[in-house]
């Protein structure tokens, strides 16, 4: 069976608690758990990751490579800046697909850049945690 590695960066851990008009009510294990349960009626195996560390982030993309058949990756506000991050996504082959709870677009300037989105497969942004079901679907196309 394909795995599918789901990635979440910086501050993520706290969903639920965190702003949540903006991000929504629901904690990162209740979204991993509707993802994974999503992810079985697609034929997908799940892992996830959650690290608030660039570098922690950077391992465990390089270590997808090796198992995993994609990845879905939140990079939070590291999206915006890291080209750390980019250049370890254009470092592996598997496709990657950038995600966003809030349309990050629609908010401050600074999170309209996203460093990442050229090196991704595709991005999906604003769905709140229906945005990690819809890169699953892409995914399923995909591969
Ligand atoms: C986010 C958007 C980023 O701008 C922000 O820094 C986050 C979350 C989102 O899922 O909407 O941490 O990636």
């Amino acid at each position: 069976m394909k795995k599918i590695l789901v990635i979440n960066g910086p501050n993520l851990n706290l969903l639920g608690e965190r702003e949540p008009a903006v991000y929504g009510d629901n904690s990162l294990e209740k979204i991993n758990a509707k993802i994974s349960d999503s992810a079985k009626s697609l034929g997908f195996e799940t892992d996830f990751f959650q690290s608030n560390s660039e570098g922690a982030l950077i391992d465990r993309l390089h270590e997808a490579r090796l198992d995993c058949a994609g990845v879905i990756l939140n990079a939070g506000a590291y999206t915006h800046y890291s080209y750390a991050i980019r250049d370890a996504i254009s470092a592996i082959k598997i496709p990657v697909i950038e995600v966003h709870l809030s349309n990050v677009d629609s908010r401050e300037e600074f999170r309209k850049t996203s460093v990442i989105a050229p090196v991704c497969k595709g991005s999906i942004s604003g769905f709140g945690e229906y945005s990690y079901l819809l890169a699953l679907d892409a995914l399923k196309f995909l591969l």
